[in-house]
């Protein structure tokens, strides 16, 4: 699975949890709608907790664009976002919107969404109890995490770029390819900025323990960001990243990335 996974021991889920997606040829068909009447206040007071530690911890330590996106997209409004409200300001600035989905969505169908401007966010969010603890990406991963980079323009047709590079790979039986190429970039890419090293992707900007380890730990490899060796470069799904590709830029690595063909990718 693509969507990230995380940490810890778990204690028991409770309240809204997640539950697997159901099963459907096209993507449309893993849509649910997000509902978002039925968060308590609990949950939003949950989403507040983590968004203000996180906004702390992030400081200074985020590519640029990232904060940009939190200011557009007004998520510094108290409270778990609607996908409606976000979408009335994302859409008509990168054609991009959020729909709400259960759980983890399969490969095949995630590619398809963001090939088509799609992006899938869990109708859920952790408990108190979890705060550093995720079964599967819920709505503040998705939303603080991945929804900021969605409102800068060129990023955004990179993702949707990786979508369709995806659904090209999948189909020629290679899907681990373009999944390699989406986790260390979109997902665990570092980049650099003024010279300065920063997170670039968004299972470091959301989360809490590995955004300052991916920048400051002894423990880890960082090594510089080419698409081949993306490709080359497997990941861990569940435990934090034992090496990180760090990109000379954020230009660079869309440049990059929107260069690439499916032809290409599937010869690397
Ligand atoms: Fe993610």
């Amino acid at each position: 699975m693509l969507q990230e996974k995380i940490k810890k021991a778990p204690p028991p889920s409770s309240g809204r949890s997640p539950s697997p997606a159901k099963a459907g040829k096209d993507w449309e068909s893993y849509i649910v709608p997000q509902c978002w009447e039925s968060f308590t206040a609990e949950d939003h007071e949950v989403w507040d907790l983590l968004f203000a530690r996180q906004v702390e911890l992030l400081g200074s330590r985020v590519v640029s664009p990232f904060f940009d996106g939190i200011d557009l997209l007004k998520l510094k409004h108290p409270g778990v976002p609607d996908v409606d409200g976000l979408n009335a300001i994302l859409e008509p600035r990168t054609g991009w919107r959020t729909v709400a989905v259960p759980g983890l969505v399969p490969d095949d169908i995630f590619f398809a969404m963001l090939s088509e401007r799609i992006f899938p966010v869990g109708n859920f969010i952790r408990t108190r109890e979890q705060l550093d603890y995720l079964e599967a990406p819920d709505c503040f991963h998705d939303m603080f995490g991945h929804i900021p980079m969605l409102a800068h323009h060129d990023y955004a047709e990179m993702t949707r770029h990786i979508g369709e590079l995806g659904r090209a790979a999948i189909a020629a039986g290679q899907g681990h390819k373009a999944a390699r190429l989406y986790w260390h970039s979109v997902e665990f890419g570092l980049a650099r900025e003024h010279g300065e090293l920063k997170i670039l992707g968004a299972g470091l900007a959301s989360s809490f323990g590995e955004a300052h380890f991916s920048l400051e730990s002894d423990a880890v490899e960082r090594r510089p960001f080419s698409v081949g060796r993306a490709v080359s470069t497997p990941y861990k799904h569940d435990a934090f990243q034992p090496r990180y590709l760090v990109s000379q830029s954020l230009e660079k690595t869309i440049a990059d990335v929107l260069a690439l063909t499916p032809e290409q990718l599937l010869a690397l």
